[in-house]
């Protein structure tokens, strides 16, 4: 049995996400009344999404959009659609962390065929070091500067997903072995 990776790092706990999240809020309010659509990206979006939603003042319509795991050398395709019809509707978008940009950008891409009035980006997590393709995100609720990062929403083959927390994750290290972290993350469960 492989010993345990060292711990990774937490860059952002519980209370600063809970900070970051409130200024999100307030910035997005004046944007959100009870006929936006807001879409958030599935998995990766589904804890930011919920925890935001319970911060806004309006009661928007939640709809959801959710692109194919990538693979390198295939095409990106959408696994889920959002039911609402977006015609003519404003839509706000969010999504967990843009790394390269190329899944916003075609998730973007999709949404503007249906023909919204408008649709408004919103990114908690933004590492533009990494970007490959340029993407206009109307918010960010914070830039991370490491690599690969994990919890809160991201995940890493389907681990870690979970954690109340984010970290800066050994990218060679979770290749290598992705449970790498789990009892750290998960104590004596994992
Ligand atoms: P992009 O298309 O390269 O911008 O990557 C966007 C998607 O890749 C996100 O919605 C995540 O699902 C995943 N992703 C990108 N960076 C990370 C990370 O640091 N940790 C976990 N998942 C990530
Ligand atoms: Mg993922």
């Amino acid at each position: 049995v492989a010993a345990d990776a060292p711990e990774p790092l937490v860059v952002l706990d519980h209370s600063r996400l809970g900070e970051v999240l409130d200024t999100l809020a307030t910035a997005l309010d004046p944007h959100v009344d009870d006929d936006t659509v807001v879409v958030i990206t599935l998995p990766g979006g589904l804890i930011f999404g919920s925890d935001l939603l319970r911060r806004l003042g309006a009661s928007p319509v939640v709809d959801f959009v959710a692109t194919a795991p990538y693979r390198p050398g295939s095409t990106a395709s959408l696994v889920h659609r959002p039911a609402t019809p977006l015609e003519g509707a404003k839509v706000l978008l969010l999504t967990d962390v843009i790394d390269t940009g190329l899944s916003l950008t075609y998730v973007l891409g999709e949404l503007e065929r249906a023909g919204p009035s408008e649709v408004r980006t919103c990114a908690l997590f933004d590492k533009p070091h990494r970007r490959l393709v340029p993407v206009r995100i109307d918010h960010v609720g914070v830039a991370v500067e490491h690599d690969f990062v994990v919890g809160y929403g991201l995940d890493f083959g389907g681990w870690y997903r979970n954690l109340p927390v984010v970290a800066a994750a050994d990218l060679e290290r979770l290749s290598a072995d992705p449970t790498c972290y789990r009892h750290w993350a998960y104590g004596n469960r994992g």
